[in-house]
């Protein structure tokens, strides 16, 4: 990414991922859910404690996944955050459903618990949350509010992963969580994903719809005798040697966390008299929360002072980036129905935030050019 001197990622390599890639070459086994997969799931299981692991393509195709496994169908109503990815989103309209976006909390930038309620419907099949820079959202009031109306509840987790709310990992709370493996996540193998579930009644499907919608899963362990199609579903399943690097990431995640952590709170308390100054807010992570150090951002007072301090940034080979648009307010959002005001808290927030480098390999006396160069900006 970029020819900047100081890039706003780097994936890097953390020892063993060249070696086990050869290993699964030197197996014979490259497609899909060979020993790597198995150990990257187990991985989930034992580590973080859920349900089932399924490696996918990429957190995008583990949305989908959900989707079909939960039989969104047209006119089916979805609550999403409108600020997210469009993936999050895209993967229950794909399914004719109809998005309504949910405004987000001006502290944590996650879903406002408090809008929920007043959009459920008796068309609501779906509440998808998601962790936005890998800080959890209000969990147990989500949670409460589905239960009461029986709608489940999946959790974009594409940040998230080693986060806690009250002491439980991210990705355990919903019927399903969704990972993401991107090359700009914590841990990565380029391009990849993971469905998390919880509620084991959608075992059986995940593994046939991830699996081109044939019982395969099944056959290869020998509890049918032949396999052949028996539901909907897509190829959904990453190849070894994706699940090769990934695992070799997986085996240090710790360090990588460890470095992240440093890196975010060198940023959190090197900034902190000089946001406070120039009213830029930084991340607040509720005392009751262990954030994944996924991402640092900081909000602006105006577009106008991020813009120029994107170009501040820009000048001294730096870049910094900012999110995501607001959803309702794409073209595709507008089709649904969204408009100007819906939302006025994402609305006004992704105006004005932008991301700092961050990624395991960056070079203290790098992060210290990036704080300098903001503390020398006055707006
Ligand atoms: C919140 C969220 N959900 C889903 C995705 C999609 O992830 P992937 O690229 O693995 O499909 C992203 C991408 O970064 C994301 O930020």
């Amino acid at each position: 990414m970029s020819g900047y001197r100081i890039p706003f990622n780097k994936p890097g390599l953390t020892g063993n991922e060249l070696a086990y890639i050869s290993a699964a070459v030197a197996h014979g086994h490259l497609s899909g859910d060979g020993e790597f997969t198995r150990k990257c799931h187990a991985f989930f299981e034992t580590e973080v404690g859920v349900g089932r692991a399924l490696l996918t393509t990429s957190c995008t195709h583990a949305l989908e996944m959900a989707a079909l496994l939960l039989d969104i169908s047209p006119g089916d109503e979805v609550i999403v955050p409108s600020f997210t990815f469009v993936s999050t989103v895209n993967a229950f309209v794909l399914r004719g459903a109809q998005p309504k976006f949910i405004d987000v909390r001006p502290d944590t930038l996650n879903l406002d618990e408090s809008r929920l309620e007043g959009l459920i419907s008796p068309r609501t099949r779906a509440i998808v949350p998601v962790h936005y820079a890998g800080v959890g959202c209000e969990m147990d009031a989500i949670m409460e509010i589905a239960s009461r109306h029986g709608v489940p509840v999946v959790e974009d987790n594409a940040h998230g992963l080693f986060g806690k709310y009250r002491g439980k990992y991210l990705g355990t709370f919903g019927c399903m969580a969704t990972q993401s493996f991107h090359e700009t996540k914590n841990v990565t193998c380029g391009e990849g994903g993971a469905l998390f579930i919880n509620d084991l009644r959608y075992v059986e499907r995940a593994e046939i719809i991830r699996e081109k919608g044939t019982n395969r899963s099944q056959f290869i362990r020998g509890q049918v005798d032949k396999y052949t199609w028996v539901d909907v579903g897509s190829s959904y399943l990453p190849s070894e040697l994706l699940a090769a690097f990934l695992c070799a990431q997986l085996e240090v995640w710790q360090e990588i966390q460890a470095r992240r952590r440093r890196i975010w709170e060198r940023y959190q308390e090197a900034l902190a008299d000089w946001a406070r100054e120039n009213a830029v807010l930084r991340p607040a992570v509720p005392a009751d929360r262990e954030q994944a150090y996924h991402m640092f951002y900081l909000v602006t007072p105006s577009l106008a002072w991020r813009q120029a301090l994107i170009a501040h940034f820009k000048q001294r080979q730096i870049l910094a980036v900012f999110h995501y648009l607001p959803l309702h307010l794409s073209p595709m959002g507008k089709r649904f129905g969204g408009k100007q005001g819906d939302c006025p808290v994402t609305e006004n927030l992704s105006e004005r935030l932008l991301r700092l480098p961050v990624y395991n390999d960056l070079r203290e006396q790098d992060q210290a050019r990036v704080i300098e160069a903001a503390l020398e900006f006055r707006g």
